[in-house]
């Protein structure tokens, strides 16, 4: 089953084909809004719908011709339909329903969340069900215990900023450009990690996350110091403990023996380092995506979309859904609408 999937939902456009049933990547490309949005210190959601519509023809045009196949030799259409920006989400959308239409073949709507919690499937082929999610992106901070592609409970989340919102806001106050968390990875590589020590946050629920105490203390700390380098360091390095400690409890609550990290921030090595040592201790085993498919791309979108919609269950009216700025993991449906 070959699905084209789109994913639009913030300041990514990426398009891909994928042949599901064989688990093979036909061709995939991700445009990265970074120039136009740097001069205004993050994403301008207006920017972000336009550049979307501006570059979504020219990716499906050099997707197709990489892959070389045509639109008739596909069989269904996804696209994230939430959560994030709303006009962001209506382009990737409004396009795939349209290119659906042109072909009469199935439109697909795809929770960009369950996109990253799937996206381990496709490359790591020991990894079953049930497991535990870290999603750890710009919007979310959260655990998920996944049952199925789609059965999943939320176990704890953030009570205030996401942890990629975290490395945002004290990236853009050490004045690094945009996108502030690989910046912020980089200056960390010539600090001294242990030259500040910052609180563990705490939480009174296990499984939440709270940052912005943590935010508020770097805050002061940069006011007083100017080793921008190790201050980003010791930030990175209780970041990563904090994680691993939470990480560490709910193995132990659930059981669990496989542990998945998604979203952006999995891509920071530190973190990463942390999480394997956390899990190796624990007897579980850690599964992250390859660093590309940390961060929004549309191959996890067409991926899930053949985990989630089998082709005997077609959506029958997923022309009607509606965008979804919200809609979290633990609601997932597939009748789309
Ligand atoms: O999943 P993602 O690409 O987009 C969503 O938020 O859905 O994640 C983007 C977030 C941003 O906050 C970005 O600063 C953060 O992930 N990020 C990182 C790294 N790469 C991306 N944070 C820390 N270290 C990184 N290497
Ligand atoms: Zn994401």
């Amino acid at each position: 089953m070959i699905i084209l999937g789109f994913e639009t939902s913030c300041d990514e456009t990426a398009a891909a084909l994928v042949n599901t049933s064989t688990k093979t990547i036909l061709a995939e490309k991700v445009y990265s809004q970074y120039n136009e949005h740097r001069e205004y210190g993050g994403v301008v959601p207006e920017i972000a719908s336009r550049a979307h519509l501006e570059r979504l023809p020219i990716l499906v045009d050099a997707l197709f011709k990489n892959a070389g196949i045509t639109l008739k030799d596909v069989d269904a259409i996804a696209a994230t339909t939430g959560p994030g920006l709303v006009g962001a989400l209506l382009m990737g959308a409004t396009y795939a329903k349209t290119l659906a239409l042109a072909i009469n073949k199935p439109f697909l709507p795809i929770n960009h969340l369950a996109g990253h919690a799937l996206s381990p499937l496709l490359t790591e082929e020991r990894l079953n069900f049930p497991y535990l999610l870290l999603q750890i992106s710009g919007g979310h901070c959260q655990f998920e215990w996944v049952e199925s592609p789609t059965c999943s409970q939320t176990l704890g989340a953030t009570i205030d900023d996401a942890v990629g919102e975290c490395f945002d806001k004290v990236g853009k106050m050490l004045g690094l450009e945009h996108p502030y968390g690989p910046a912020l990875e980089r200056l960390a590589e010539e600090g001294n990690d242990t030259a500040f020590s910052l609180p563990i946050p705490q939480t009174p629920k296990p499984g939440d996350f709270s940052f912005s105490g943590l935010k508020t203390h770097m805050r002061k700390l940069i006011s007083k110091h100017d080793n921008y380098a190790n201050l980003a360091a010791s930030f990175q390095h209780t970041v990563a403990t904090y994680l691993a400690q939470q990480t560490e409890k709910m193995i132990k609550q659930q059981t669990a023996h496989a542990v998945v990290i998604a979203g952006g921030v999995a891509g920071n090595k530190t973190i990463r380092g942390h999480l394997r040592k956390v899990c190796e201790a624990s007897g579980a085993t850690l599964y992250a995506p390859p660093l590309k498919y940390c961060t929004d791309n549309a191959t996890m979108i067409a991926w899930a979309a053949g985990l989630i919609y089998a082709k005997e269950n077609w959506p029958q009216n997923s022309m009607n859904s509606l965008v979804r700025p919200r809609w979290p993991l633990a609601e997932l449906y597939t009748d789309g609408v």
